[in-house]
């Protein structure tokens, strides 16, 4: 684990568990698990996503592979998927769960030739990322779910997804989704956070930590496993190519969001929001503020114990 620069937690993990249990209620957040609440997040949590959470339409973490938080952390996963299309001389692009565009949107400038297509399932994102698309002949949103891909989205020389996988329900479904919306050579690219296989044996506060984490963005029949992705892609008829668990990468932002998580629950300012704004909206904050947690273990530094959750990524290709 990355110890050296990065800044130390916020407060120890079962304060962190107290602030969150005395603001939301500990038990109150898990009644979500299992319940389907991702239309209403989604409305929900515009505003932070928008205002707070990071680079404009952004909606994703960061990678720093040098454990320094900076935003450029947030186009680590758009630079390993303009390799692949580099790679296969990629025409045809298609994002699953694009959110507000911002993957594509940094991507299409620099492949002018090349016709992206990002897909969406809730229309307030896939609106903003139209009207942000507008200057871009060659990238355009689509209302829909990777769970029934338009077929005049197939043939697709490489297919992404960023953090938008988690919430499959039917893994093996979208994965032939997946095969069958990908031009043969084509690939497949999927960044997004993960369970360990040995999840059950973190320390019960680090799996608490990553159960509120799952729920309050909406995950909430919990992150599948690496393993688990990587055997139905294989069924779908997909050639795994490599897997690389990039926790270390992501920990320098998550503490950043932990941080600013901290002060909304130290301060009694912030807790007054609670009158005003939407709960999967404030729900954010305990996202943010017991992330590094779950990937990194209970501290007080990393690694010194077992972690929950990794952040990796998976490539495939669709043979010829
Ligand atoms: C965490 S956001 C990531 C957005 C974008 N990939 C990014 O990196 O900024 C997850 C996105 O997945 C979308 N989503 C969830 N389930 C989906 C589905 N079945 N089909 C298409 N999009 C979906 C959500 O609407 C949301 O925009």
């Amino acid at each position: 684990m990355v110890h050296a620069r990065t800044t130390p937690f916020a407060m120890p993990l079962p304060k962190a568990l107290e602030h969150v249990d005395r603001f939301f209620g500990l038990d109150t957040i898990l009644t979500d698990e299992g319940c389907d609440i991702l239309r209403p997040y989604y409305q929900q949590s515009e505003p932070g996503y928008k205002r707070v959470h990071s680079e404009k339409g952004c909606m994703h973490m960061a990678l720093n592979p040098d454990g320094v938080y900076s935003a450029d952390g947030y186009f680590t996963q758009i630079r390993t998927v303009a390799d692949h299309i580099r790679q296969v001389q990629a025409k045809r692009v298609l994002e699953l769960g694009s959110g507000m565009g911002f993957n594509t949107i940094a991507l299409a400038p620099d492949h002018p030739d090349v016709q992206f297509t990002g897909l969406d399932l809730m229309a307030h994102h896939v609106n903003s990322a139209g009207k942000d698309a507008r200057h871009l002949p060659n990238a355009r949103f689509q209302l829909g779910s990777y769970a029934d891909i338009p077929t005049d989205l197939h043939g697709a020389d490489v297919v992404f997804a960023v953090e938008t996988l988690c919430y499959a329900t039917d893994l093996d479904a979208v994965a032939r989704q997946i095969a069958a919306a990908m031009a043969p050579g084509g690939r497949f690219i999927m960044y997004d956070g993960f369970r360990r296989a040995d999840f059950h044996q973190a320390p019960p506060d680090v799996q608490t930590a990553a159960r509120l984490f799952e729920v309050t963005t909406a995950v909430t029949g919990g992150f599948h496993s690496v393993e688990a992705c990587e055997a139905a892609l294989a069924r779908a008829g997909l050639v795994v190519l490599r897997r690389d668990d990039l926790s270390d990468q992501s920990i320098a932002g998550l503490r950043y969001l932990h941080h600013r998580s901290a002060r909304f629950f130290r301060s009694w300012k912030y807790r007054l929001l609670k009158h005003v704004l939407p709960v999967y909206l404030l729900r954010n904050a305990v996202a943010g503020l017991v992330g590094p947690y779950m990937i990194e273990g209970a501290g007080p530094n990393s690694g010194d114990t077992q972690a929950a959750i990794t952040y990796s990524v998976l490539m495939a290709e669709k043979p010829h």
